[in-house]
């Protein structure tokens, strides 16, 4: 299958990264195609961990290439200091195999700062709990057409005339801002980006055309979709699978498979409502036992039990076409556990995931109990080697969602997966 959208399919950090390394080791090309550095992929190779905002989960396999899609948005600063960290790493990022879209958006400093000043504004009853990245911002700018995309940052007369023309210091209200020292310092960025500046779209329909095979890797979840996500409790991107053929700038004819990434059970980070959240010791024995502190800001992620509206509701909105379950291992030694079937909301049934947050705030889960294993599943490689209890609850969640299991993860290392192509899960 040529080209693969992987995507996540609850509210993140589901081990997108973990998956995307893995597949990597088989494409030519992996391209981010949404987000920015918001996003926070933590993978495992041997005894070194890598943590990755920006720059493609693919870059960690020798052969493939990795592309910046013109969807994202970009923070220069954070790039390169990306990339000096895997240089220690021994990563090598040339530009021959990393390459970032000439017409991406530029976050800047402004936007950080504004990120920040809208969350304190909103106060705490109304914040979102942004990662304070400044993504908001550069995408509002990106569709209120006044933002700086990774081109304009080669002429310091258009950076400059972008810069002043949106009066930073009053939107900001700082009137002493220095304005012409960020021209400065974005403009020198812009000259050590150069290299690695294509034409994306380009570069990938030839990719395409050329029979080379590739990951469209999405960042972020199905649940922060600024569109399909828990509005206003989201991300100011795209995740979904849809987001994926702007994002890049292919045509939705060129995509074959779209990959959705779970986990057994469910976190969140950030504010906004979450049904199935467990405020409890067993919360707290998933956040311990999965380490759930985010990549990004190492905030601690709220903790629930898998749920099956939601999930559902992914697999609709991204035409999931297969699932990779990941952090099974973290529900070892659970006696039982518990899965959201549907919700009760004044009484009554929901099937079908609630477009309104008021009315999916007050939505209670209804749970199915389903038997629990003792067993440590953390090296298991073969599915039948799994305990019966475990291949249950993988083969449960299969039916309840329509779709296959293609893979299950029991460790955030490359080997600790088990690969289910060939058998019917
Ligand atoms: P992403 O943002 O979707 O790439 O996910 P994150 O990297 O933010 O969070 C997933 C975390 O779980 C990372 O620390 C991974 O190393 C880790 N991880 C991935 N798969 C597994 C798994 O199957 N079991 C365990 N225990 N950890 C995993
Ligand atoms: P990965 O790619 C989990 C959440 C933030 C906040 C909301 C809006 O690692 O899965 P933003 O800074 O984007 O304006 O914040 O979205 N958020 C994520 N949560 N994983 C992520 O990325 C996230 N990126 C943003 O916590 O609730
Ligand atoms: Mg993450």
């Amino acid at each position: 299958m040529p080209v693969k959208i992987i995507v996540g399919a609850q509210w993140g950090d589901e081990g997108k990264g973990k998956i995307t390394d893995i597949l990597a080791e088989k494409v030519d090309l992996v391209v981010r195609y949404q987000g920015g550095n918001n996003a926070g992929h933590t993978v495992v190779v041997g005894d070194e961990t890598f943590k990755l905002h920006l720059i493609p989960s693919g870059i960690l396999n020798d052969k493939c290439q990795c592309v910046i899609g013109n969807g994202v948005v970009l923070d220069p600063e954070v790039l390169f200091h990306e990339i000096a960290t895997l240089e220690k790493q021994n990563i090598k990022v040339t530009p021959e195999k990393f390459k970032i879209s000439s017409i991406a958006h530029i976050i800047l400093p402004f936007h950080k700062q504004l990120d920040s000043m809208q969350e304190t504004g909103r106060g705490d009853d109304a914040k979102i709990g942004t990662t304070g990245r400044g993504i908001g911002p550069a995408y509002t700018d990106k569709v209120s057409r006044m933002g700086v995309r990774v081109l304009d940052l080669l002429s310091k007369e258009t950076l400059s005339k972008k810069l002043h023309d949106r009066n930073w210091p009053a939107v900001l209200g700082i009137a002493d801002l220095n304005v012409d020292e960020v021209v400065e310092t974005y403009y020198a960025l812009g000259q050590r980006l150069r290299p690695f500046i294509i034409d994306s779209s380009l570069f990938i329909n030839d990719a395409i055309d050329q029979g080379k095979t590739m990951i469209l890797e999405g960042a972020q979840g199905t649940m922060l979709d600024v569109d399909h996500g828990t509005y206003p409790y989201v991300t100011s991107s795209n995740p979904i699978s849809g987001g994926a053929c702007i994002g890049a700038g292919i045509g939705p004819h060129k995509i074959d498979q779209v990959i959705g990434v779970t986990k057994a059970y469910v976190t969140r980070v950030g504010e906004g409502p979450f049904p199935t959240e467990l405020i409890c010791e067993t919360g707290e024995f998933l956040r311990i036992k999965g380490a759930e502190f985010g990549t990004t800001t190492n905030r601690p992620r709220r903790c629930g039990w898998l749920d099956l509206v939601g999930l559902r509701y992914a697999v609709r909105v991204n035409g999931i076409t297969e699932i990779c379950l990941t952090k099974l291992d973290v529900l070892d030694g659970v006696e039982t556990i518990k899965v959201c079937t549907h919700y009760l909301l004044n009484g009554e049934k929901v099937y079908h995931f609630p477009l309104d947050v008021e009315k999916f705030s007050k939505c209670e889960p209804v749970y199915d109990d389903i038997r629990g294993w003792d067993e440590d599943i953390s090296q298991i490689t073969d599915f039948d080697a799994l305990p019966l209890a475990a291949k249950n609850y993988v083969q449960y969640i299969s039916e309840a969602i329509g779709v296959k299991i293609t893979l299950v993860s029991v460790g955030s290392k490359r080997n600790q997966t088990i690969h289910l192509l060939q058998k019917k899960v």
